[in-house]
């Protein structure tokens, strides 16, 4: 008889058509199941979730923003019940080695609106964290965790399983990575780059200078500035005042085509421009005899007429001479687009 492993698979809105091609291309005898129209679903592939999450970490889909493995799943009982049943299963499954004393453990709990239950996440959350205290002699965090324990309320349906954050592809609770917002936040644009550089683990400190394409009004220019980087923004439209007299910023306010820079005068080019990606490829591609040899690029591509994998390809053909794809990947706050991190040949 051969194993198979259930899972639940998140993406972004409008994208889980995208992240199930994905996930066929590896697993081709997968069967999903749509629990969230365009967002979240549930696969059935032959495995183990070791293998599985192994597969999925070595070819990690652009589209699949978080993924948990189902070990348990009833139907809803939407009584005190499913928290005695959650509360057995975890002390059970736990104590078989899925975990061990001492771990850092979050329970993270995810309960779709139309989940018609009495209970709130936060409930469950606390009543598994006794679990963990008490019986597994473990310790419940929110960040930072060994384990994670994944709980998925459907309309029908409860879910869970336990896994580590990098086999969820991230250790935010269905993917959905928040960033506090600053009370002089220039962008939300900003948050993109903030989640790249924790999700694809960039260190900014290794770089001194970097480009901006497309950088007004300034939410990435002043998260460089704020890691340290000299910053070159080029725009037409104005960045925001409080950046302008910054000495370690100097602003072209022009087309990116009508720029001039020195030959290697960069080691981070960063462009946001929110364009058509063929014209935005060419304006970059134009502009990467400004990039050092091993310097690095993040860029986002806006996904206008969707068929993003042939968007990704032509973007990657026009980049290839000169720029290596370090990885490619939607992230929470890319809304209809995606982002490139590459590398200078
Ligand atoms: C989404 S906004 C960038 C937001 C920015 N990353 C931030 O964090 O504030 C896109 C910007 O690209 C600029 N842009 C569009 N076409 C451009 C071009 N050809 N050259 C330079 N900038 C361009 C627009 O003026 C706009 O300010």
């Amino acid at each position: 008889m051969t194993t198979t492993v259930t899972c639940i698979g998140t993406s972004n809105h409008g994208f889980a058509q995208y992240a199930q091609e994905e996930i066929r291309r590896l697993f081709p005898a997968v069967a999903f199941k749509l629990i969230v129209p365009t967002e979240i679903f549930s696969f059935e592939v032959p495995g183990s979730w070791s293998e599985v999450s192994a597969a999925l970490k070595e070819q990690e889909p652009i589209f699949l923003r978080h993924v948990q493995p189902v070990q348990v799943q009833w139907d809803l009982t939407r009584s005190d019940e499913d928290i005695a049943n959650l509360k057995t299963w975890l002390a059970t499954t736990g104590e078989s080695g899925f975990t061990n004393p001492g771990q850092f453990i979050a329970v993270q709990v995810r309960k779709e609106e139309k989940a018609d239950v009495p209970y709130a996440p936060f409930t469950i959350k606390a009543e598994l964290d006794t679990v963990i205290t008490s019986t597994l002699q473990a310790e419940p965090v929110v960040k930072g965790a060994d384990r994670i324990v994944s709980v998925y309320i459907s309309a029908n349906k409860l879910f869970a399983g336990i896994s580590s954050p990098s086999e969820n592809l991230s250790d935010w609770s269905g993917g959905a990575i928040r960033f506090q917002k600053e009370e002089d936040q220039i962008s939300r644009a900003k948050f993109k780059l903030l989640e790249a550089e924790q999700r694809f683990g960039i260190d900014f400190s290794y770089a001194r200078a970097a480009l901006d394409i497309g950088a007004a009004p300034g939410g990435w220019t002043s998260l460089l500035l704020e890691r340290g980087l000299r910053v070159t923004a080029i725009d037409p439209a104005s960045m925001h005042p409080s950046l302008t007299s910054n000495p370690m910023l100097k602003i072209y306010k022009k087309n990116a085509g009508d720029v001039k820079l020195r030959d290697n005068e960069f080691d981070l080019l960063v462009c946001d421009m929110s364009w058509s990606p063929r014209q935005m490829g060419r304006l970059v591609a134009d502009l990467l005899y400004a990039l050092q040899s091993g310097g690095t690029a993040i860029i986002t591509v806006k996904l206008m007429h969707k068929k993003p994998f042939q968007t990704i390809r032509e973007l990657i053909q026009l980049f290839e001479p000169s720029l290596h794809l370090l990885k490619a990947k939607q992230l929470f706050h890319n809304r209809e687009e995606l982002t490139l991190y590459l590398q200078k040949l």
